[in-house]
């Protein structure tokens, strides 16, 4: 390929593409800049690419049939062509990026791959492009929007683009306005409240997950969220869309708030999204905090979740400890009651020192309660147990 910029070439998967030399592109950290980049790729999204495709497969097997799809915002095209490649039954897959030498490096890539047949490689907006294919028997069986920062300028089309069942994939790299830095930001894109609360980043993905609700509602669609996950500096949410206005109906009702009561830390869900908000914490007087309108709703599927772990050790994808770490914990997440509490949070309030976190998760057991680790974070604990609970259990464990 004659291109105006040094090139090299990685491997990811069973694929290898050509991308912009990774050296050539260096940012104030001395590190690989993605945005300085010509065409854009990022190692680091890698993850994010190794559980598409898991998560694709999954999908496949449940539907059993061939498949179709649609990477409206694809860079160099790598998470397309591993999809196809590295996916079962894949028909037909269209690729797209505004940026022309991103589209023309992809289309490369595909041409390397030995992949043409099956692919189309557009060069515009991605709106207009997904607005093309909302209309029967052009829509595909899933799109994966995977932008800068927020996805939600897609949603709309993604959604119309989507056939009944179909599985859409989002990425939200913008975690300051959902992690409550800056909440107007949030609210103006995600029409939800953030909290900058220890669980931030699970307050982050309802919030997505619920501004996809919203969404979807108004074209009478309803969802299911198959699978989530927050990592590096992304969340991502997987969901299935289901036509009907019931459907749609059952996913609003799975909307609310999380209060939140930064003296205690006391939280509590408050179900639908005009319902009136507790002023005062019941634990401890103050001040409620409040977050959302957001997705209450589950965050993982079980059965999805282990149709996806299946497709890592058939891949070969089990010593993978990333991928098997991730997927273990969020098995034991399906079932679990909404936040959870950081340890070391906990033990500031209290000014006690921080027991190791498996003491203090066998200790909420033996008390009776549920208790679990979360993907969400390393020092995290999901647990049903009041926030009054939690402090005896780690007093307990400190005396
Ligand atoms: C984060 S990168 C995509 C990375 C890719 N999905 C991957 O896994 O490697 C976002 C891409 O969206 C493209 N883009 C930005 N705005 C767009 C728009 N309105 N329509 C289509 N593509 C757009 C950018 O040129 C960039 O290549
Ligand atoms: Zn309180």
């Amino acid at each position: 390929m004659s291109s105006t910029f040094q090139t090299e070439v990685v491997r990811e998967g069973k694929t290898s593409v050509v991308v912009p030399k990774l050296e050539a592109y260096i940012g104030k950290t001395r590190k690989y800049a993605p945005s300085k980049a010509p065409v854009f790729y990022n190692p680091v999204m890698k993850l994010n690419r190794d559980v598409a495709v898991l998560a694709l497969q999954a999908y496949q097997r449940m539907v059993g049939k061939e498949i179709s799809l649609c990477e409206p915002l694809t860079g160099c095209g790598i998470r397309g062509i591993r999809l196809a490649t590295e996916v079962e039954d894949v028909r037909r897959v269209v690729l797209n990026d505004i940026n022309s030498e991103a589209a023309n490096l992809a289309r490369f890539n595909i041409e390397r791959s030995g992949l043409t047949n099956r692919f189309l490689v557009a060069n515009e907006d991605a709106n207009l492009l997904l607005s093309r294919y909302a209309a029967p028997l052009k829509r595909f069986d899933y799109v994966d929007i995977d932008p800068f920062g927020s996805p939600v300028p897609y949603i709309d089309s993604a959604i119309r683009a989507l056939r009944n069942g179909g599985l859409l994939a989002l990425t939200a790299t913008d975690m300051a306005p959902l992690c409550g830095v800056y909440p107007k930001a949030c609210v103006r894109k995600y029409g939800g409240k953030p909290l900058r609360t220890e669980y931030c980043h699970e307050l982050a993905v309802r919030l997505l997950v619920g501004c996809l609700t919203v969404v979807a509602a108004k074209h009478e669609i309803g969802i299911s969220v198959v699978f989530t996950h927050s990592t590096d500096h992304y969340i991502r949410a997987y969901a299935i869309i289901h036509y009907g206005a019931k459907k749609a109906d059952t996913s609003i009702q799975r909307m609310g708030h999380i209060l939140h009561c930064f003296s205690c830390l006391h939280r509590e869900p408050c179900e639908g999204i005009f319902s009136i908000l507790k002023r005062d914490c019941p634990e401890c007087g103050s001040k409620l905090n409040s977050a959302g309108p957001l997705w209450l709703g589950n965050l993982f599927d079980e059965k999805f979740c282990a149709l996806m772990e299946k497709e890592m050790e058939e891949k070969g994808r089990g010593q993978d400890k990333k991928i098997v770490r991730l997927f273990s914990l969020a098995r034991n997440e399906v079932y679990g009651p909404l936040t959870y509490y950081v340890v070391d949070k906990v033990c500031d309030k209290l000014n006690l020192p921080v027991p190791p976190l498996v003491e203090v998760v066998d200790g909420l057991r033996k008390a009776g309660f549920q208790s679990t680790l979360t993907h969400f974070a390393s020092r995290g604990i999901r647990t049903d147990a009041s926030a009054k609970a939690v402090n005896e259990v780690i007093t307990k464990l400190a005396a």
